[in-house]
């Protein structure tokens, strides 16, 4: 018989935790915007993005340890998740120890149920909730502007993972500004079975435009002041069609099947649907719970995994400290 994947609950690890723990949430995230120049010398594309986190958390527990481990549960399938040292939370632990320059280690159990390879920075979320659980576990005290300086040297979506919020993300992504927005944004998501590869969806964006099968990349990037007058707003009316996504021809062209799901979320009353970063996670943007469930449910009939999520939430921070 097949091992399930080492699904943990949450409580009863947190029940038999030593004094000195540290638990971290750190949020998904859904690009209601992303704008991608024609790739620099250093092979990243520029963009032009505005995050959001939504209520879909990775749940970190720290705990002091002489060396560096990783293991994985939650109610995604994390089998093929690598836990050695390339792990990004990993990697992010380590790269606090050495620019902080302390010996310690640290043991981490991340509960995941953001979709992996999804397009809403799971991975990220890990990294940027290791380097809050580590910086308070080990009285680090690097402040926000340090940690945002590791985070960027992680990843390009791990500084939004810190923020939280809305913002938006200039540069590789990395350079993130807050943006002001009034109320909550109700979301369907769905997930699909199998994740892409961020760079095989840029790599497929640049063959496109290169082939005439994509407009042109821009030669400036920059975000809608639409979407930001909607944001600030609070109308879901109005932000429902100025949500774009560059990437979102690429998914498609490499899993053509999100096409379809694209139009069934539509047909079932959404206001808008959309790849979420590079996919293959769609993000429909809904007026309200109500119709979030009447959507979720003509997407499960259809056969689909969907999620009900808010969004903005706050970024990684520490939820529970039992350090001493
Ligand atoms: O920064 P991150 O590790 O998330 O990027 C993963 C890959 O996505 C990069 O190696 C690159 O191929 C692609 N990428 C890009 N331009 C960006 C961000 C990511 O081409 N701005």
């Amino acid at each position: 018989m097949r091992r399930p994947p080492a699904a943990t609950n949450v409580r009863s690890v947190l029940s038999a935790l030593p004094r000195n723990s540290v638990r971290v949430q750190a949020p998904g995230k859904i690009n209601l915007l992303l704008r991608v120049g024609a790739p620099g010398a250093d092979g990243f594309h520029p963009l032009a993005t505005v995050f959001q986190a939504v209520s879909l958390y990775e749940d970190l527990i720290a705990i002091p340890a002489p060396d560096f481990a990783v293991r994985f549960g939650g109610s995604v399938d994390v089998s093929g998740l690598s836990t050695d040292d390339s792990n990004l939370a990993v990697r992010a632990a380590r790269a606090l120890a050495a620019h902080s320059r302390v010996p310690n280690g640290v043991h981490m159990q991340i509960e995941k149920h953001v979709p992996i390879a999804g397009g809403m920075g799971g991975g990220s979320a890990d990294a940027a909730a290791a380097l809050v659980a580590c910086n308070e576990l080990w009285g680090t005290e690097l402040d926000r502007h340090h940690l945002h300086e590791l985070a960027a040297s992680l990843g390009s979506d791990v500084p939004f993972s810190l923020t939280g919020g809305t913002a938006i993300g200039l540069g590789r992504g990395d350079d993130v500004s807050q943006v002001l927005t009034t109320g909550r944004l109700h979301w369907v998501l769905v997930t699909a079975e199998h994740g892409l590869s961020t760079p095989a969806v840029y790599r497929e964006l640049d063959r496109m435009r290169e082939a005439g099968e994509a407009p042109p990349a821009p030669d400036v990037v920059s975000v809608d002041v639409a979407l930001l007058h909607a944001l600030r707003s609070g109308d879901a009316a109005a932000l429902a069609p100025t949500l774009h996504n560059d990437l979102q021809a690429a998914a498609i062209s490499l899993a053509p099947a999100l096409g379809e799901v694209l139009e069934q979320g539509m047909d079932a009353g959404a206001l808008a649907g959309i790849v979420s970063g590079s996919g293959p996670t769609l993000a429909f943007l809904v007026p309200g719970t109500d119709a979030a469930h009447e959507v979720r449910v003509s997407l499960a009939v259809a056969g689909h995994q969907t999620h009900k999520v808010h969004g903005p939430v706050h970024g990684a921070r520490v939820v529970d400290n039992e350090h001493s």
